[in-house]
């Protein structure tokens, strides 16, 4: 089950994967600080922008994996969709799937996907559909969230699963796991002794929030008289900003909201529930599911925001694995 892993990051989807049996054959990010967490607890890894790869130089494969990049269609970057350039990368992807035929294809991707608009005003999706259907697969989709694959995290994500016609077969997501074991008690239990216990200083004025800020609550749980001119203006007028929940606090009883690759505090539940720090570089990878022999170089200051941003962007380790097993039992289950 040879494996080719595009837009690969530090490797939260590649570890999934090899945990699950698949032998990746390439894998490509050019970015410097994920391809550095990659060799250094995957192995090799093809540094180039991928729209400069010749595609003789890609091996062949039986599935191949892409996290394309989500910040086009992410609710916190702007909507351009396919219009940034970065929505383009996608047609990368079809570059490659219809010169290599793998037998399976598996896109992962933010919920904004599914209303991206394409530059004919169709939907995003159901262009990436019909495209794949014309290059010879059957393909289905589905909205998930990682907390239903054993994930310590509410982080919705569209997945989608291209089967090619001719291994007659078709794919279906595997049942939803129960949700023991997943809140922060369970997550932030770490010995002294795993590497990367070090946490990003939060801004003074950001200190100064949090320290008001019980477990479990939020930016609204600050009185207005101290809040920063900026929030200010946003609780004077919560309807017109959309009731912002900015500064979640989740509580040590609670599951954690998604963690971002920006790491801040207005934008993911990223502040410890009763110590005034972010999480450490260690607890978001636990909330990701990355096991604890996984390393993240070091704790240099130099290191540390690279780190959230890799871990950030990484798919949980556990959800690729619940996806990976449930392919190769569907539709690799004759393979040996
Ligand atoms: C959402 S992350 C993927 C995370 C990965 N799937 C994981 O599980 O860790 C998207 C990645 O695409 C990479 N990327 C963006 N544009 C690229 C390009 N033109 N060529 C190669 N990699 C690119 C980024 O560096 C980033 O690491």
């Amino acid at each position: 089950m040879r494996l080719v892993s595009l837009f690969s990051g530090c490797g939260g989807m590649d570890l999934g994967f090899e945990m699950a049996g698949f032998n990746r054959v390439w894998a490509n990010d050019f970015d410097k600080d994920a391809q550095a967490v990659f060799r250094l607890n995957l192995g090799e890894i093809d540094d180039r922008d991928i729209r400069m790869v010749p595609i003789d130089d890609i091996p062949d494969c039986d599935i191949l994996t892409a996290g394309f990049p989500c910040q086009p269609f992410s609710n916190a970057g702007n909507r351009n969709g396919v219009n940034d350039n970065r929505g383009t990368l996608y047609l990368e992807c079809l570059r490659i799937v219809k010169h290599k035929l793998p037998k399976v294809v598996v896109f992962e991707n933010v919920k904004g996907l599914l209303s991206t608009k394409a530059p004919d005003g169709n939907k995003l999706i159901d262009l990436i559909i019909s495209d794949l259907e014309s290059a010879g697969y059957n393909v289905v989709y589905k909205l998930i969230n990682a907390s239903d694959y054993g994930v310590p995290q509410n982080r919705e994500r569209v997945i989608l699963v291209g089967v090619r016609n001719d291994l007659n077969k078709s794919f279906s997501f595997p049942e939803p796991i129960p949700k023991n074991g997943l809140t922060l008690r369970d997550v932030l239990d770490i010995s002294l002794d795993v590497p990367n216990q070090v946490d990003w200083q939060l801004s003074p004025q950001a200190m100064f929030m949090i320290s008001h800020i019980p477990e479990g609550g939020s930016w609204k749980n600050v009185p207005y008289e101290i809040l920063p001119e900026r929030f200010k203006k946003i609780r004077d007028n919560m309807k017109k900003y959309r009731s912002p929940n900015f500064y979640r606090r989740f509580s040590r009883d609670e599951i954690n909201g998604t963690i971002t690759a920006s790491a801040q505090p207005e934008n993911c539940g990223i502040i410890h529930p009763i110590h005034n720090r972010r999480y450490n570089i260690r607890e978001i990878a636990r909330i990701q599911t990355f096991p604890d022999t996984f390393i993240f170089i070091d704790d240099s200051p130099k290191n540390i925001v690279a780190m959230y941003k890799v871990i950030g962007n990484a798919v949980p380790v556990r959800l690729a694995y619940e996806i990976a097993t449930a392919i190769k039992n569907q539709l690799f289950g004759d393979v040996v």
